[in-house]
């Protein structure tokens, strides 16, 4: 009898009890599609995160992740194989480039199952290992998106001040909760 085939995955850069994390694949388009298509994710996320969200949008984000050197953006896959999110790094310019915003979310159907903390702990671990010049993470948190503050918290990261009114999405005006890890601080998440 003939052996079943299976298609080889990338290595995940992080493993967790609760997920792991590895470069996108072709094969995650229509999953990460489908994921990603619900208004309670696009309202957390800028604009260059669309509702809706089509496979057009989904084949451009893999295309575009998996071809950027130095790979910065992955996919979030739950123990069981399950497309369950992204996240990613976004190198801030000019003289901010030792800080890097970091950036996640997570399909709705596998919302509070501690994937988003778990991902979000090793991620960052793993960033300042990779990237040694990265002094800071940040992560900006739209007001009213308690469930990511709670995660940024529970991780390590520390709330630095409240950009007011710095927002507007689809007309709505919020402020922008700002959080940061340093270099130096990682270790007390190992
Ligand atoms: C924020 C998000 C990433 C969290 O993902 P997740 O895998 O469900 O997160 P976790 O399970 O690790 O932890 C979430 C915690 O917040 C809590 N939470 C969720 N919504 C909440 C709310 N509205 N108020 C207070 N706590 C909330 C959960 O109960 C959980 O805490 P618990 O483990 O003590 O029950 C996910 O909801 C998401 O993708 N949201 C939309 C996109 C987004 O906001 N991305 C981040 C942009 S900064």
């Amino acid at each position: 009898m003939a052996s079943a085939t299976t298609q080889s995955e990338p290595t995940p850069i992080v493993k967790t009890d609760k997920c792991y994390i590895r470069a996108y694949t072709p094969g995650d388009i229509p999953a990460a599609a489908e994921a990603a298509n619900h208004p309670e994710i696009s309202q957390y996320m800028r604009n260059r995160f669309p509702y809706p969200y089509t496979l057009e949008h989904a084949k451009f984000w893999v295309d575009f992740s998996t071809k950027a050197d130095p790979m910065v953006n992955f996919a979030i896959i739950a123990p069981d194989g399950t497309f369950a999110g992204g996240i990613g790094l976004s190198p801030r310019d000019d003289t901010e480039y030792r800080t890097w915003e970091v950036g996640y979310w997570v399909a709705t159907n596998q919302w509070g199952k501690g994937i988003a903390t778990s991902a979000l702990k090793g991620f960052s671990i793993w960033a300042f290992k990779e990237f040694p010049d990265l002094l800071r993470l940040e992560a900006v948190v739209f007001e009213g998106n308690d469930g990511s503050m709670k995660v940024l918290e529970r991780v390590g990261y520390t709330k630095e001040g409240v950009r007011r009114k710095a927002i507007c999405k689809k007309g709505k005006v919020m402020d922008l909760h700002m959080f940061g890890l340093l270099k130096e601080e990682v270790g007390r998440l190992e």
